[in-house]
């Protein structure tokens, strides 16, 4: 039986939270966004009035029995503390990525969650976009063969240019594989399943950084974090492929990821994004084609993964942004950093299972064929 819509509490409203109040609003038979919840009682207060929603204390909102779902929106260090909070007061908990800063939070989460038979799920959700999900139906079709490896890049200089709230990406938990490594790491194990083993050399090639938001301008940033990663990923399927995630590089002209199999070449698009374009090469073709894409969630549809799970909880289905997901992609961080600082490949302790691919012809709205 196909239970009622789930009621929402957002605990976070910074910079990313007004994304997530806009998706939800595509999906109102799976969940209704009712009260949000912050540290700063202005930041809640202030999204309370430009979404309609009641402003609540932290404490109100988990107590509230009226909402099902929490959706944290807080920064990564406070991630595991809100997602536990949460589970402990009997609600489902999406968080945003990292899944937690330790494996050790990260484990206490899904344990609790097992515990309490509640789900939890993790950003990011992009690989639910179109771009990605045209890429995982070419590889399942066998577009390119089998996917023997790839490449993924990631590089810029860092995010203190333009973040009005810069420490926290160079704080444990931030740096370029916390904070944008998810995006990366997540859409390969969509792609080509979990990892196998891993290995890299990471460096902090700039000690102190200089904040450039109008808020902070000029202040300084001590780096506790690398912010550059050369890693290699085994994955279980047998694809090699080469990461590199870096705050340190000014300019450069690689494509996000590439994924290279028997029959072809896949050029996939920014895991940060939900759009395209998705090109294939194949022998005998000129060029690169590029392909329509298989699904209407081209545009920023930040809040589609919660959705899923709310929709998954109301059909008893299983969600695509699952913990266990999300906690195999901590591990992947973890093992990358512990490769570099010991010199050895790591074998990753953790797996999951490749999520389910969305099904192709949906409609704006709908997460499933034939709904909402
Ligand atoms: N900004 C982006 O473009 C972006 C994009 C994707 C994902 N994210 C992720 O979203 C999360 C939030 O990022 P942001 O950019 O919105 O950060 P932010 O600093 O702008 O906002 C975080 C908010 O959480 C609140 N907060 C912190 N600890 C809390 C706690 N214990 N209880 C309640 N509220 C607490 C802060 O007061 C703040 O208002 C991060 O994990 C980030 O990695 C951000």
């Amino acid at each position: 039986m196909v239970k009622d819509k789930l009621n929402v509490g957002i605990i976070g409203c910074g910079n990313i939270s007004q994304a997530y109040f806009n998706g939800l609003k595509m999906f109102p038979h799976a969940v209704e966004v009712s009260a949000c919840a912050d540290l700063s009682p202005q930041a809640a207060d202030s999204k309370a009035r430009e979404n309609g929603v009641r402003a609540l204390s932290v404490e109100a909102l988990l107590a509230d029995s009226g909402i099902d779902m929490v959706i944290n929106l807080t920064i990564p260090k406070a991630h595991a503390e809100i997602a536990l909070r949460a589970l402990a007061a009997g609600k489902h908990v999406h968080s945003e990525k990292p899944f937690a800063v330790t494996r050790e939070e990260g484990q206490k989460i899904l344990a609790l969650a097992k515990e309490r038979k509640l789900r939890v799920g993790c950003a990011p959700d992009t690989f639910l976009g179109a771009g990605l999900q045209t890429s995982r139906k070419l590889i399942d079709d066998g577009w390119i063969g089998r996917p023997v490896a790839g490449t993924a890049f990631m590089m810029g200089r860092g995010p203190e240019s333009w973040h009005p709230n810069p420490f926290f990406f160079y704080e444990t938990g931030g740096g370029p594989m916390f904070d944008m490594g998810p995006y990366y790491v997540t859409a390969l194990v969509h792609l080509l399943g979990p990892v196998k083993r891993v290995a890299a050399i990471t460096a902090v090639s700039f000690k102190e950084r200089i904040a450039g938001c109008k808020e902070h301008f000029g202040k300084k940033i001590s780096v506790k974090v690398p912010t550059h990663l050369a890693g290699t990923l085994e994955f279980v399927q047998g694809a090699i492929v080469t990461l590199v995630t870096s705050f340190d590089v000014h300019a450069h002209k690689h494509p996000c990821i590439q994924i290279f199999g028997s029959e072809g070449s896949l050029n996939v698009p920014d895991p940060n994004s939900f759009g395209g374009p998705v090109a294939v090469f194949r022998p005998g073709s000129p060029d690169w084609a590029e392909l329509p894409l298989a699904n209407p969630y081209h545009e920023n549809s930040r809040g589609i993964g919660a959705a899923d799970m709310a929709d998954g909880i109301r059909s008893g289905r299983p969600h695509r942004c699952s913990g266990e997901l999300a906690y195999h992609v901590l591990d992947v961080m973890h093992s990358f950093e512990e490769s570099s600082q010991s010199g050895q490949i790591v074998t990753l302790k953790s797996t999951c299972a490749q999520p389910a691919a969305l099904p192709l012809g949906l409609r704006k709205g709908s997460l499933e064929r034939d709904q909402p």
